[in-house]
């Protein structure tokens, strides 16, 4: 079997990939190590920056996102006893957050490459990629599929990033002593915008993915275990941490799903070798604090589309050559901010009160200039790109 480019992964990342190069006629398979009800099903994301709102309208995949995505124009930080919007309309007008499951964009773009006949394939085993660096090809359940190009689009735990040879990428990383416990639950959200909340008891977050449907985030011990956590804990965490400003009730209900996600910051550079292009969550990893990630795959997919695209178009291989240099530029601001949101809002040693007072600083910056809020307004919603199509 042979086509132009070969993708490995179905999340976000690989399968906008196969949709835009299939908009520029070129062919590519994804081959995806899962179900397509286990990567539909599958709870991620939620917040999408302007521009992949933009990326995935233009390209036709928007239908629903425009209908059913809620678009915000703020967001709160709460801590001190208070709430504190940070208003996009007046610091970077014309720009906003939309929320919208990361599930409900890889079910769109799922439909949408089947019904033009896309080649997905579901639950294949053993994927492994060969001769990057001049005839690649990849080998999967006994198949083999020759191609010009492979992208590895396989998240953290892949297999392409491990397969670069020792010493062609350098890693820079960094752990932290938290994770995330997430939920999905039936009931109204008691807010009308996202709520980052700091609290002495750790951070929490309410958010949300409907009027019916609400999200919320707490940050645990790392290494916590799911069963440590039954409903009533959880809500009872949340209340603690969200029930802090007079007024505000948090609303409960059922909860749907439940999972932990330990928090990292990860860079592999370069984002290239020979053949092979990784992309999204397999060259990098943010803290989930500033909601990057998912939005950073749709950056990387950007310039890679373009890049190939020359490169059929006239042989140009001067972008494909930039891809890693232009993403990572990117990359590093989105570190840097998901870093920075990560340690303003967490509890770290409750010991270090010079740290906390530093938070407290910070963050009564952030609350009460229009220089400082702007830093964080223009980050959220999504810098500018770096490459037009
Ligand atoms: P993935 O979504 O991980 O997709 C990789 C795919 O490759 C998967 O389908 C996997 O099954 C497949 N695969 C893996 N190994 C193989 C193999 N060997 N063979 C074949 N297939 C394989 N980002 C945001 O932008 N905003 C947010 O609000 C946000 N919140 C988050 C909240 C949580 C709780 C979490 C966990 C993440 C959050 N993120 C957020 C990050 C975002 O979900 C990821 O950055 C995003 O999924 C990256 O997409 P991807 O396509 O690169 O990787
Ligand atoms: C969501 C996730 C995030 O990481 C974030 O910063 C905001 C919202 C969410 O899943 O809704």
């Amino acid at each position: 079997m042979r086509t132009q480019v070969g993708i490995i992964g179905a999340g976000p990342a690989g399968l906008l990939l196969s949709h835009l190069l299939h908009l520029r006629g070129i062919s590519s398979v994804v081959l995806e190590r899962r179900s397509r009800d286990y990567v539909e099903r599958r709870v991620r994301a939620g917040v999408l920056e302007q521009g992949t709102v933009d990326t995935l309208v233009e390209s036709g995949v928007g239908e629903r996102l425009l209908r059913e995505g809620l678009v915000h124009d703020g967001i709160e930080l709460r801590y001190g006893g208070a709430g504190h919007r940070v208003a996009f309309e007046k610091l970077v007008p014309g720009r906003a957050i939309t929320v919208y499951g990361q599930q409900e964009v890889v079910r769109d773009l799922i439909a949408a490459r089947l019904a033009a006949g896309g080649d997905i394939r579901f639950e294949v085993d053993d994927v492994a990629v060969h001769s990057l660096e001049d005839a690649p090809y990849v080998t999967f359940g006994g198949e083999r599929l020759d191609c010009d190009f492979i992208a590895g689009c396989d998240g953290f735990h892949g297999v392409s990033r491990p397969s670069v040879p020792e010493g062609v990428i350098t890693v820079y990383e960094r752990e932290y002593p938290f994770a995330w416990l997430g939920i999905l639950a039936r009931v109204a959200p008691s807010a009308e915008e996202l709520i980052y909340a700091r609290t002495g008891r750790g951070f929490a977050l309410h958010s949300m993915r409907s009027p019916e449907i609400s999200r919320f985030y707490l940050q645990v011990p790392a290494g916590q275990d799911l069963d440590e956590w039954p409903d009533e804990r959880i809500w009872a965490e949340l209340k603690a941490r969200l029930e802090t400003v007079p007024g505000f009730t948090l609303a409960t209900g059922e909860i749907i799903e439940k999972g932990i996600t330990p928090l990292r910051s990860f860079v592999a550079e370069p984002m290239r070798h020979g053949r092979l292009f990784l992309a999204g969550d397999a060259a990098h990893i943010v803290p989930p604090t500033g909601a990057k990630g998912l939005n950073l795959a749709v950056a990387d997919v950007r310039v890679l589309t373009e890049a190939l695209t020359r490169f059929y178009a006239d042989g140009s291989a001067a972008l494909l050559d930039d891809y890693s240099d232009i993403c990572l530029k990117r990359v590093w601001r989105a570190q840097h901010f998901s870093w920075w949101m990560t340690t303003l809002l967490h509890t770290f040693d409750s010991d270090d009160a010079y740290g906390r007072r530093l938070q407290t600083s910070y963050l009564d910056y952030v609350t009460s200039s229009d220089a400082a809020a702007t830093t964080l307004a223009e980050n959220y919603v999504g810098m500018p790109y770096e490459v037009s199509p």
